[in-house]
């Protein structure tokens, strides 16, 4: 089932040569789905390898009803995001990360992936085929959302028959409602993302699933989102619900390590170059929840938030806040990582990629 086209505006003033942007409302994108033109799909049976993907249009997919990621669980999905330059062009931000982070996962939820070529490949199909919904620069960005799913029947408890690779985009703004204005994170103490030795640290469905609870009802009290504990101590940071988190204290910015529990985020790994470049000292190791109380500023770093600093810290009951307004630090790293995804700054680590 195709999608309706909406009509298209052209906005010539800020580029050399016209061109065709769709006829949306480009200066209130929030973190939502807006439905675009067309999404990649390529298939590949258990055992197999990835072959040959296509576009088709965008629309609703047909699952049955026992297919392995419906009741089992057997999904991935990874994050990213195309910008447009001043002049135009369009940037993709270290895709070929995602596309191993993607391996990584799939090797430990029992599913064959895409090569990091056919990966990237397809990225670059799906934003050409959709690039009149990447916003004009200084708009927002494309968000691309490769999904990798058991698609096949099972019914007992084993790998699916069958694996669907797809990627959808939707052109997004800020991720939180606040803007790029400090968030407001609450400590949960009883319920965890992740366990040693589960899944927390590859992008499976399911890690997302089981914070929906503490997340809902951290909304529901005002907060922006959750940071959570390690479920052994109860005692060291582990991330925010959709992001990682950093600590700073004068010039060292300290972030939890990577030990299995914690996603390994593509932006938490590009600021910790940015930062180390610009002359901060970066420890990744255990961080106490008792560090929040004397830091100086705190920041979550995500595709979806970017760096999103966060204005204050509630844990059993006692609020800690940070900065008046954006923390200088958050601020300055927030900077220098968009300016280097919207081509602005030159990109000498050769992190992005130009369609
Ligand atoms: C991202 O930042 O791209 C993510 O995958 C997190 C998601 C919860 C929006």
């Amino acid at each position: 089932s195709a999608s309706p086209l909406v009509s298209s505006a052209t906005l010539s003033d800020t580029y050399s040569e016209t061109i065709e942007f769709a006829d949306i409302e480009w200066d209130n994108l929030g973190f939502g789905l807006t439905p675009t033109d067309y999404m990649y799909v390529m298939k590949c049976a258990r055992g197999g390898t990835f072959s040959k993907g296509e576009l088709q249009r965008f629309g609703n997919i047909e699952l049955s009803p026992s297919a392995g990621v419906l009741n089992y669980g057997q999904g991935l999905f990874e994050g990213l995001k195309a910008y447009r330059k001043q002049d135009g062009n369009i940037l993709l931000f270290r895709p070929e990360e995602n596309a191993l982070r993607m391996q990584i996962g799939a090797e430990r939820m029992c599913m064959p992936a895409p090569t990091v070529e056919q990966f990237v490949e397809a990225v670059k199909d799906t934003v050409l085929a959709n690039k009149r919904w990447v916003p004009p620069a200084g708009k927002g960005s494309l968000y691309i959302r490769p999904l990798l799913m058991g698609s096949g029947p099972i019914l007992g408890l084993a790998p699916s028959p069958e694996y669907t690779f797809l990627i959808y985009v939707s052109p997004v703004g800020n991720y939180f409602k606040e803007g790029l204005a400090p968030i407001n994170l609450i400590v949960e103490s009883d319920l965890h993302r992740a366990t040693p030795g589960g899944t927390g640290g590859v992008k499976t469905i399911g890690n997302y699933a089981a914070v929906l609870k503490a997340q809902s009802a951290a909304k529901a009290k005002g907060y922006s989102d959750v940071l959570y504990l390690d479920c052994v101590h109860k005692r060291y940071l582990e991330e925010v619900s959709s992001c990682n988190i950093f600590v700073v204290k004068g010039n060292v910015i300290s972030t939890p390590a990577i030990k299995g529990t914690i996603l390994p985020g593509i932006t938490r790994k590009s600021i910790i170059d940015v930062a180390r470049s610009q002359g901060f000292q970066v420890e990744e190791r255990l961080v106490s929840v008792d560090e929040l109380l004397d830091a100086d500023e705190v920041f979550c770093t995500g595709t979806a938030v970017v760096v999103s600093p966060v204005g204050s810290i509630t844990y059993l009951g006692k609020k800690v806040s940070y900065a008046n307004g954006v923390g200088v630090v958050s601020e300055q790293l927030y900077t220098a990582l968009t300016r280097l995804q919207m081509g602005i700054s030159q990109d000498e680590m050769n992190w992005t990629v130009q369609l």
